[in-house]
């Protein structure tokens, strides 16, 4: 693995306050606060079968079962609380303001830990839809959705949520962010789901990648542009960005 922290460092040190710092997060960064990732051996796809409450299919066959799953999810969000990791990357956000934060994650602890901006590509666990509009979504006070409610546009509204199968509405947006970063920081994804994973595509050659995970994701071809950071996200998240901000205060 390069020493990506170093490369990082002088980065900073040469464009300081107006570094393009891009945060790009998975459930990892969320286990800590308790909410399931979903592909570790206690994760949610290891109980619940993705066809039954994962796919449109899904929807139009059971409806009630998916609301019943994300009702689930809202309710176990509703409850958790940011962790050390996402308080670090609301500061990081803070000390370099061009810092942006996109996210595989539907719960909204980037949010409540103070980050801006935040770009959800999976969607937002606290939003309803439009069934014919991706992105025409409506705010849900608490955890449980009544099925059968009507969007404004009268469709029957379902949980904002990008199903297996469907289109990723900002995810060209994301490329275009991570294409302008200047350093990169992943935290907790195991790269298995595109076209998310294949953010990293799009972040120019030699720009420094620095990956938070306890796990061993598959970096295949990144793996010389990443510093693969082995520990879990309350400890390695506030190290990095303590050295990427002391460093460069
Ligand atoms: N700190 C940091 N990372 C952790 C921690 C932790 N405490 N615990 C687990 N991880 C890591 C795992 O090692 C793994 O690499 O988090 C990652 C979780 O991987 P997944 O469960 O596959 O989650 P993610 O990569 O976010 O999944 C992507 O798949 O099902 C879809 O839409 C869903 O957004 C999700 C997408």
């Amino acid at each position: 693995m390069a020493n990506m922290m170093e490369k990082a460092a002088q980065v900073l040190a040469a464009k300081g306050k107006t570094t393009r710092i891009v945060v790009f997060t998975g459930a990892g960064v969320s286990a800590e606060s308790g909410l399931g990732t979903f592909r570790d051996s206690d994760g949610l796809w290891e109980k619940y079968r993705v066809e039954d409450i994962c796919t449109h299919e899904a929807w139009l066959r059971n409806p009630e079962l998916c609301v019943e799953f994300y009702n689930a999810r809202r309710r176990d969000t509703l409850n958790a609380q940011p962790n050390a990791a996402h308080k670090a990357i609301a500061q990081l956000q803070k000390a370099y303001p061009l810092t942006q934060v996109i996210t595989q994650n539907i719960d909204d602890l980037h949010e409540r830990a103070g980050s801006t901006n935040v770009t959800h590509l999976h969607g937002e666990i606290r939003k309803l839809r439009s069934e014919i509009n991706e992105t025409d979504t409506v705010d849900l006070e608490g955890w449980e959705q009544h099925y059968g409610d009507r969007h404004p546009d009268g469709t029957i509204l379902r949980p904002y949520i990008v199903f297996f199968g469907e289109g990723v509405p900002y995810f060209s947006q994301a490329c275009e962010i991570a294409a302008k970063a200047d350093v990169m920081l992943v935290i907790g994804t195991s790269l298995n789901v595109y076209p998310a994973a294949s953010l990293l595509q799009y972040v120019k050659d030699g720009t420094p990648i620095l990956f938070v995970d306890p796990g061993m994701p598959e970096f295949g071809i990144y793996k010389n542009r990443v510093e693969h950071i082995r520990k879990k996200a309350t400890e390695g998240v506030p190290e990095v960005v303590k050295q990427l901000t002391i460093d460069n205060g």
